[in-house]
């Protein structure tokens, strides 16, 4: 009796070879498209920051101090919105206006010469001062201050911020 010989699996190395599929055309669009993509986005970001490195201290000055003075004037609001209205809690944001204040007219030097947005930056140091000499002793006051430099905020963006 001899033993039959085992059917030829696909996994069998004897086995014919199935002959290769060639690619369809759909398919190597689709690997050009997404070989395009990926090339395009390394360039794009290699462009990006070299147009990032070439910008000097002038040109991120005025971005600079605007997030500066959004992100003090946004931590009040925290305070108020967590009741902490104390002087204690508002001084050292008050300051920190007052001083970014004196950054208005060197961070636009294209507008420093212009008398109305000089009476901005003016009046913005002026609201600073006050809040400063008699700070917020609880949430009201604070509410009211915060009323005061939003107002010389939106002032000066209604004239000068395109
Ligand atoms: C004296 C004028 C003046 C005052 C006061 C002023 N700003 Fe501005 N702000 C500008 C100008 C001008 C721009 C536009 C800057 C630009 O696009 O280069 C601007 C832009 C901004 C921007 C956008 C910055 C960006 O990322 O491009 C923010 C945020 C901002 N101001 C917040 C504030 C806040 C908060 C206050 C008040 C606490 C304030 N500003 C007070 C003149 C002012």
């Amino acid at each position: 009796m001899s033993t039959p010989r085992p059917q030829a699996t696909p996994s069998d190395p004897n086995a014919p070879r199935q002959p290769r599929r060639a690619p369809s055309a759909a398919s190597r669009y689709l690997f050009v498209f997404l070989l395009g993509l990926v090339v395009g986005i390394v360039a794009l970001v290699m462009l990006m920051r070299t147009f990032e490195g070439r910008r000097t201290w002038q040109d991120k000055y005025p971005t600079a101090a605007m997030q500066l003075m959004s992100a003090h004037a946004a931590q009040l609001r925290q305070k108020l919105d967590a009741n902490r209205c104390g002087a204690i809690d508002a001084l050292p944001h008050l300051e920190a206006l007052r001083l970014l204040g004196n950054d208005l007219d060197p961070a636009f030097p294209g507008l420093a010469e212009n008398t109305r947005f000089a009476q901005h930056t003016a009046g913005f140091r002026a609201t600073l001062d006050r809040a400063r000499t008699s700070p917020p002793m609880d949430c009201a006051g604070l509410k009211a201050t915060l009323d005061d430099i939003g107002k010389d905020c939106k002032a000066c963006h209604t004239d000068f911020r395109g």
